[in-house]
Formats: structure tokens, C-alpha cells, sequence
């Protein structure tokens, strides 16, 4: 695996790869990897010939209250994980090389990022847009790969991708999660081996209101109010638990068809997230 950590070596990397006829693959990453990120590799490298992954801890979607200092940084084990992993070109650029000193060009991504992780993380989604706007341009992938367990976020990335017209096909991939049901996560390594052992009750209780609706609830706003009362009743904090429509993530009405259950809540330390999708 090559790796390369300015502009210029990367775009010389991947004219190489073009110049080869290579189909490229890309998925971007803030490192600390695990299986849920490899499952991006793997999927990549079924349509893909060369695959590109970029290593970044992008300053601009963090909040002033959240700590990106202490965002875990495990570049070796993660290089060793992405070679084993038969990733071709590893891309690790500075804060420096994604933005200059005073940046002008932000992209904003407006409606969907309004609620859920938007209306807790002002600013959150903007960084990302952004970081990623930056790095399909510098790419020019053919596909790029993004996990479903950051629902909202696939749902930001492939508007911007249709809104600005960029030659990219955004691949959505199923979240990976441990055997006991919780999507496998950076943030995981904050919990505490108790919270650990509970931390899959937040996928249970997407699992359990999923049936209700199936077996005909249309209340959602009791939905939530149950799964509040579940989490709630152990040291589980609520941000949002939101039965809401695919096609732009608000509030579902009982006629909407396409749904997914978007939800957040901290647990000690780490703030997890999950989602689960279903049809009615
Ligand atoms: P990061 O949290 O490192 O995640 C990188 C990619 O891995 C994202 O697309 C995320 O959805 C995916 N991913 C994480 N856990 C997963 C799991 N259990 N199953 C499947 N996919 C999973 O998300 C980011 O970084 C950043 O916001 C980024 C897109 C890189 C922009 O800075």
C-alpha cells in the first residue's frame, strides 16, 4: 500500500492509476478503524480496481464543546488494518493541506441536516459537506463509499452530490455490528466494560419499535416516549429517537411508507448512534 500525504503525491498516485484504466474506488475515513470501515474497503474493491481510502480528523465538524483533541488517533494499527485489508493508496494529509488559514467556500447542505444529529451538533454537517466536497474533488473517484450507520450523513452526501452536479456515485453500505447488535463504532472504545455490556439495547429498541410499527402502531410520538422510558430507566441519556420518512428524514405521518428509526443517546462517555430502516 502506498501512502501519500500532499496533494500533489496523491494526484501523481492516482494519475498513475488512471493512466492504467483503473476503475477508482474511495472511501474516506477519520481513522481509528474497525470492521465497519473495512466492510467500505471490501465493498469498494467488489466494483472497484484500485482503492483509495483517506485517513483525516477533519477539525470542521467538531463542535467547540467536543473534544477532538482526544478523538483517537491509531495511525499504525490503522495502516497495518488497510494494507492487510488490500487498500492501494492510503491518503493522510495535514489540517493544513485540506484548508487554508481563513476558508471562504464552505458547503451547506440545507433541510435534512436541520434535525437529529444536525439540531444537537450546529455546524457538524457543514463540516462534513465540506471535507467532502474537498476530497471528491481532489479524488475524482468513481464510487465513493459511505456507511448507513451514519444515516444522516449518507442522506447529506448524496444531496450535495446531486445538487453540485459531482461525477460521483455514492454507495451506501449496511452497517457491520458485533455479534451482540451494536454497530461497531470509534466511539465504542469510550465506554466502560458495564456500559458495554448494556450498549446494545440501543439497537434492541430500534429492533422492538420496528416491530410495533410493523405490527401497526402509528403513534410514533408514543414510540419515542417508550423507547425514552427504556433507555432512560438505566443510565442511558436520550438525544432523539425519531420515526421518520426516507425521502427527506422528517417526522413520519402514519400515511408515509418508506421509514427509518433515527436514533441518538449517550451512555456514559460516548454518544452513540444507530438507525434501523422499514416499510410499511
Ligand atoms: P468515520 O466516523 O471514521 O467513518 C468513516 C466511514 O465509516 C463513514 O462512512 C461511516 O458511516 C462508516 N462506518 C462507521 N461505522 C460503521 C459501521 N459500523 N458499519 C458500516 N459503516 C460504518 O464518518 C466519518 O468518519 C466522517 O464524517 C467523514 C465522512 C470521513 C468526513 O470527515
Amino acid at each position: 500500500m502506498l501512502q501519500v500525504s500532499t496533494r500533489p503525491a496523491l494526484r501523481e498516485a492516482l494519475n498513475a492509476a488512471r493512466a492504467a484504466g483503473k476503475r477508482i474506488g474511495f472511501v474516506p475515513t477519520m481513522g481509528n478503524l474497525h470492521g465497519g470501515h473495512i466492510s467500505l474497503v471490501k465493498a469498494a474493491q467488489e466494483s472497484c480496481d484500485f482503492v483509495v481510502c483517506s485517513i483525516f480528523v477533519n477539525p470542521t465538524q467538531f463542535g467547540m464543546n467536543e473534544d477532538i483533541d482526544n478523538y483517537p488517533r491509531t495511525l499504525d494499527a490503522d495502516k497495518a488494518l488497510l494494507d492487510e485489508s488490500g487498500v492501494d493508496l492510503l491518503f493522510t494529509p495535514s489540517v493544513h493541506d485540506m484548508y487554508s488559514d481563513l476558508e471562504l467556500t464552505w458547503v451547506e447542505v440545507n433541510g435534512i441536516t436541520e434535525r437529529h444529529c444536525g439540531a444537537s451538533r450546529p455546524n457538524h454537517f457543514r463540516g462534513v459537506a465540506t471535507v467532502v466536497c474537498k476530497f471528491l474533488n481532489l479524488v475524482q473517484p468513481d464510487c465513493a463509499y459511505f456507511g448507513r450507520k451514519d444515516y444522516q450523513q449518507l442522506a447529506v452526501i448524496q444531496r450535495m452530490v446531486e445538487d453540485l452536479f459531482i461525477p460521483c456515485e455514492i454507495i451506501g453500505v449496511p452497517t457491520a455490528r458485533a455479534a451482540d447488535g451494536l454497530a461497531l463504532s470509534s466511539r465504542n472504545g469510550y465506554l466502560t466494560p458495564e456500559e458495554r455490556v448494556l450498549a446494545p439495547q440501543l439497537h434492541a429498541c430500534l429492533q422492538e419499535a420496528k416491530a410495533r410499527i410493523e405490527a401497526g402502531v402509528t403513534d410514533y410520538n408514543a414510540l419515542t416516549a417508550w423507547a425514552k422510558e427504556q433507555l432512560e430507566s438505566g443510565p442511558w441519556r436520550l438525544d432523539y429517537f425519531t420515526v421518520c420518512r426516507q425521502a427527506d428524514l422528517a417526522p413520519a405521518e402514519p400515511e408515509d411508507r418508506a421509514l427509518v428509526i433515527l436514533a441518538a443517546s449517550w451512555l456514559g462517555r460516548a454518544r452513540l448512534i444507530d438507525n434501523i430502516t422499514l416499510s410499511r
